[in-house]
This record gives C-alpha cells, structure tokens and sequence, in this order.
C-alpha cells in the first residue's frame, strides 16, 4: 500500500558537510538536490501528499549567517523549480508562521501557491518557520474566541473543530513519517497529525537520502500492520 500522507523530517545537512570537512552551507544547497529527487519519486510513486519539514520555529535561534543562506536558498528552488511544480500537476502549500519570513520567500511562496492552486496530482506541503506546538496553540486561541462568541458550541466540539483550525486544515493525517540522520525524535513537527502515522528512521544523511532510500521506506511501510489500538 502506498502511503497517502508522508511528512518528512530532512535532516543531517550539516553533518554531511562536516563528514567531508566542508562548512555547513554546502550540506544545505545538497540537501535541495534531494528534495527534487525526492519530489520527483513520490509523484511518480502515487503519493498524494508530500510535507517536507523545512524550517522549525526553533531553527530561528541558529546562527544569522545561517539562517540567511537557509532563506535565500528556499528563494532560489522556488524560482527554479516553478515549472517543474507546475507542469507536473503538484499543487505547492505552506504551514507554519509564514508571516514571519523574509519578505521576497513570502511573495515567491504567494506567487507559486497561487498559480498552482488548481493542480491535483500531489499537494506538496512546505512546513516552513513551523512548530506543531505553537500550531495547535494559534488552534486553541481561534477556537476559544469561536467559544466566547458563540460560533462554537462546546457540545459539538470534537476533533474535526481541532483540525479545521490547523494549518493543516486541508490535509489529511500523516500515514508515514521519514526521519533522516538516525535521530529518534519528532522535533515539533505535526505532534498532532502525526498521532498515528507509522514512523520510519534512517541513518541516511538527507543529502544522501535518494529515490532508492524513499524507496525502502515505502517498502518497509507497506509491510505494517496498522491496527490503531484494535487487535
Ligand atoms: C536539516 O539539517 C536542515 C534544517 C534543519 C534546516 P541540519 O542543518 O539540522 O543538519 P544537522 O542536523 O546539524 O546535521
Ligand atoms: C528539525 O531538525 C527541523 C528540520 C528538519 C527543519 P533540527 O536539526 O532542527 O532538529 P533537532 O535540533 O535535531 O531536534
Ligand atoms: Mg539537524
């Protein structure tokens, strides 16, 4: 079975460049080698959303000279890649405090979104500037205000009021989550989408992480058993 939603944590730039003794940056420009190739593979394998975790909210308290080539970088892909994205069919999205980046990746995020909005072959999903827990506290704030002028009713509350207030609100749940560089962690990312997806680590650096490496993560989750508490 091919997964419908898969998010991914792509990790391990930096040490890929320190591995070959090279400074920081080098990591992060290869790392957009593998976004287009991973890109490219899940479309071709059927996926039909693809949520790459780009930018972290706590990614903010990195180095500025960093942080600089990391926005110029999104700048340039995305001026790149547009025709690609587009001629492909894949409809671009973005969650996370978007406000709060730099204003020239804000026009080019706007400015692609918008020519791709009636695409339909994959929804690719930038999580950029994002922090799963500050997500569902922007939720928690718009519901609670819903609640005091009677828009909501507290009766009627349940999880479709949460996820409709998400910037997620338009995707489904996430079925496989990727974790490249061998951490064992969530980091912030979709905490409340992921509550159930099945979770896949490799060591692979994600400059290193290619169509066979999605490859064998596609194939180990078509060998789970997802059984969602039942027996
Ligand atoms: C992932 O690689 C890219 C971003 C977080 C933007 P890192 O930059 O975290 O690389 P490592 O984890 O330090 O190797
Ligand atoms: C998570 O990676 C964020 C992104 C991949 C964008 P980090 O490298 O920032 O996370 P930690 O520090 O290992 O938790
Ligand atoms: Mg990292």
């Amino acid at each position: 079975m091919i997964p419908k939603h898969v998010a991914i944590i792509m990790d391990g730039n930096g040490r890929w460049a320190k591995d070959k003794g090279l400074p920081r940056e080098y990591g992060h420009q290869n790392g957009v080698n593998s976004v287009k190739s991973i890109v490219e593979e899940a479309y071709k394998s059927g996926i039909q959303y693809l949520t790459l975790y780009a930018f972290s909210i706590e990614n903010w308290d990195r180095p500025s000279d960093e942080i600089n080539i990391l926005m110029s970088l999104l700048v340039s892909t995305l001026r790149d890649e547009f025709d690609e994205i587009f001629d492909n069919d894949i409809k671009l999205n973005a969650i996370g405090e978007i406000k709060s980046l730099p204003k020239e990746l804000v026009s080019e995020l706007d400015f692609i979104i918008n020519k791709t909005r009636k695409n339909t072959k994959m929804t690719l999903t930038l999580a950029l500037s994002y922090g799963g827990k500050q997500e569902i506290f922007n939720a928690i704030k718009i519901i609670s205000n819903k609640v005091k002028n009677n828009l909501i009713e507290l009766n009627n509350f349940d999880d479709s009021i949460i996820n409709s207030h998400l910037y997620t609100k338009n995707l489904p749940d996430v079925d496989l989550l990727i974790r490249t560089s061998g951490e064992m962690r969530i980091s912030n990312f979709l905490i409340w989408q992921s509550a159930y997806s099945e979770f896949y680590s490799t060591s692979v650096l994600w400059p290193d992480f290619d169509e066979v490496e999605i490859k064998k993560a596609l194939s180990s989750y078509s060998n789970r058993h997802r059984r969602y508490g039942t027996i």
